[in-house]
């Protein structure tokens, strides 16, 4: 499946545009602040109804002269085509899908996936935990649909939970009864949430090393270890820890145990490479734990993501670009690149180009 056509209104600086792309490689080029990241935004959004960045809100995507904004794309998979259409007004997005207003959302996001590289992903090593938490639920969402109401569902106990503790703090009530019956629910969820990040990362890991070892000529002895501090297998001992840290929770006013805590550690050698390794050695192993996930992605369904490279082609050293674009060569589907200058890319074959200025494409 490939996106064969888009037609964008009022979507951040891009007013109004109507493109239609190559099954393979896409580029996009085009001076600073002109809006390839906007495009490739358009499409990202189309399959993750979602915002590249997390704290953007509706208003930001919407052209700052416009009241709401219009996606319409047309999918082909061999001979049928998929049309879907997003309004975007300041309260709400609206899906569309083949004419069908009552999409299942779960099953769209699983049908439609896209995998974002841009410069920012370093911070998939360098930055919090929450950083990594959040990119491998994406990728686990891609690749077992229960996993997305896993989350929704312990995202919202959560909630309810922080909020219990933090009335119980200030006295307000003694929620006791009503948090032991929530203590239920979020074991439950935890030790689902738990099953599934350890099933994918079974899988997920001898790629990642793979990848890794190609990456570098076998320079590194890299690992990946989920990091918790319990044995979520045991539901009776997950209640009795919940149980045991009630009083530091009250006081705390937050949820002290649970996978909204954990982390993915990124190993070499028995180093952690967040705190030993050098930027090089950083921006390989994101890219490695990207490319790894689509890779996942495709041994799981047979079919690759769409991917949108968003300028990462000038950041990378000639080997690192190198084994990239080989590695885009191989691999059967589409994909979007956006660059200042076309000097940063090899010659692609199967490529169709796009020149963007002040949100106008020629
Ligand atoms: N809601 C909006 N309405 C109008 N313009 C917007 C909106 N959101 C962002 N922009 C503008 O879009 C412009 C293009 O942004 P974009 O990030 O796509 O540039 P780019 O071509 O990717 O640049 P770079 O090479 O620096 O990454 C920016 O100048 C930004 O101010
Ligand atoms: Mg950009």
């Amino acid at each position: 499946m490939f996106l064969e056509k888009i037609q964008i209104s009022n979507f951040r600086n891009i007013t109004n545009t109507k493109l239609t792309f190559n099954s393979k490689f896409n580029i996009i080029h085009g001076d600073n602040g002109n809006g390839k990241t906007n495009l490739l935004e358009a499409i990202y959004y189309t399959t993750s109804l979602k915002p590249i960045k997390k704290k953007n809100k509706l208003t930001h995507l919407i052209n700052d002269k416009a009241q709401h904004s219009i996606l319409n794309s047309t999918f082909k998979n061999n001979s049928y085509r998929e049309e879907i259409k997003i309004i975007i007004t300041p309260q709400k997005k609206a899906l569309i899908y083949n004419n069908n207003t009552n999409t299942d959302i779960k099953s769209y996001l699983h049908k439609f996936q896209a995998v974002l590289f841009t410069p920012d992903d370093l911070m998939i090593i360098k930055g919090e935990p929450e950083m990594r938490r959040e990119l491998f639920n994406k990728a686990i969402f891609h690749s077992n649909q229960f996993y997305y109401s896993y989350i929704r569902d312990y995202n919202r106990i959560l909630k309810s939970r922080n909020k219990i503790l933090k009335e119980m703090h200030e006295n307000k009530t003694n929620n006791s009864e009503l948090l032991n019956a929530l203590n239920q629910q979020f074991a439950n969820l935890s030790l689902k949430i738990y099953e599934e990040r350890i099933n994918y990362l079974i899988d997920y890991i001898p790629i990642l090393i793979k990848i890794i070892n190609n990456l570098s000529n076998k320079e590194y002895l890299p690992y990946l270890v989920y990091k918790t501090d319990f044995n979520y297998k045991d539901r009776e001992q997950f209640l009795l820890k919940l149980k045991n840290k009630q009083y530091l929770e009250i006081r705390q006013k937050r949820t002290l145990i649970g996978p909204h805590l954990d982390d993915y550690k990124i190993m070499t050698n028995d180093k952690e490479i967040r705190f030993f390794g050098s930027q090089g050695e950083i921006r390989l192993f994101a890219l490695a734990i990207k490319i790894s996930q689509i890779v996942y992605i495709y041994e799981k369904t047979n079919q690759y993501p769409i991917l949108l490279l968003d300028d990462i082609s000038s950041e990378l050293d000639e080997k690192r670009k190198d084994f990239l674009f080989n590695f885009l060569k191989t691999i059967d589907t589409q994909i979007f690149i956006t660059t200042t200058s076309l000097s940063n890319l090899p010659k692609l074959e199967s490529s169709s180009f796009y020149h963007v200025k002040n949100g106008d494409f020629s």
